[in-house]
């Protein structure tokens, strides 16, 4: 993909999930180091150079982050959920260095949601009902995914239905239904490696852009090329 042999990375929200799958897939991966593991106040933390941010923290880590990555001119990924409106409108207006955000950084779930969207097309009239099942612990809801489902089927994120139990990693479920028949898909996350994999494989794309505000239209343009190529 590029011909840098390896990348400093710098992981905001280390302490967290996200970030120790993070942090554990890195060292299983030569062409990855990690530089920094920050938890708390990333800028005080900055003890070696690093090629790109990548954070999975909470709304403030992220703004933090993204402060320090302009800062610092490296590239910034964020798949935080919950951010704020205005400073996503920051990060798609205001950046000079490459930024990629997606609150599902998986790539197999952008297909799910492209699915999605063709289902709604091809079952219109039907009625469309939206669930979704997280970990006890995650804080928002309806999941930054739901609502990214909901927008592509067309239903209001108020009418997504969702669960909080034991430790499911997340779980999306969308039926089609009509007085005769019923049409169910469903996503379900096995596994946490899940996102960490496909946020670093989208990382070791981000570094070899050029500044600007990318998503995950982006990274699958750059991916689906790479397999007809
Ligand atoms: N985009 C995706 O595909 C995707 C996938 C999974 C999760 N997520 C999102 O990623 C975020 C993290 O998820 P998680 O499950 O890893 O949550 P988590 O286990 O709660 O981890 C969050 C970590 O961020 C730390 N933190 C809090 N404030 C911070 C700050 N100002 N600067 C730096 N770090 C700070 C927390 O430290 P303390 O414990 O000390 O508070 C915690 O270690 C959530 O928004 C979640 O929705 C997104």
């Amino acid at each position: 993909m590029n011909n840098r042999l390896s990348y400093g990375v710098l992981i905001n929200g280390a302490g967290g999930k996200m970030g120790q799958t993070l942090i554990r897939l890195i060292h299983q991966q030569p062409q990855l180091g990690l530089q920094v593991a920050a938890t708390r106040n990333a800028a005080e933390q900055v003890t070696a150079d690093f090629d790109i941010i990548i954070d999975f923290s909470t709304p403030q880590g992220a703004q933090e982050a993204f402060s320090l990555a302009q800062s610092h001119q490296k590239p910034f990924l964020t798949g935080t959920t919950n951010l704020p409106e205005a400073f996503l409108q920051q990060m798609q207006h205001e950046t000079k260095i490459p930024v990629f955000f997606a609150p599902n950084v998986s790539l197999s779930v952008y297909f799910f949601t492209q699915l999605a969207q063709e289902a709604a097309r091809m079952y219109r009239g039907y009625g469309i009902h939206l669930h979704e099942i997280h970990h006890i612990h995650k804080k928002d809801a309806p999941s930054g995914t739901a609502k990214k489902l909901a927008e592509a089927v067309c239903l209001p994120a108020s009418e997504v239905t969702y669960e909080r139990m034991g430790e499911t990693v997340g779980t999306h479920s969308l039926r089609f239904t009509s007085p005769l028949d019923e049409i169910s898909l469903t996503h379900k996350a096995l596994n946490r490696d899940l996102f960490a994999q496909s946020a670093l494989e989208i990382a070791q794309w981000l570094v070899t852009c050029p500044a600007g505000f990318y998503t995950m239209s982006d990274y699958a343009k750059f991916k689906l090329k790479e397999v007809h190529s």
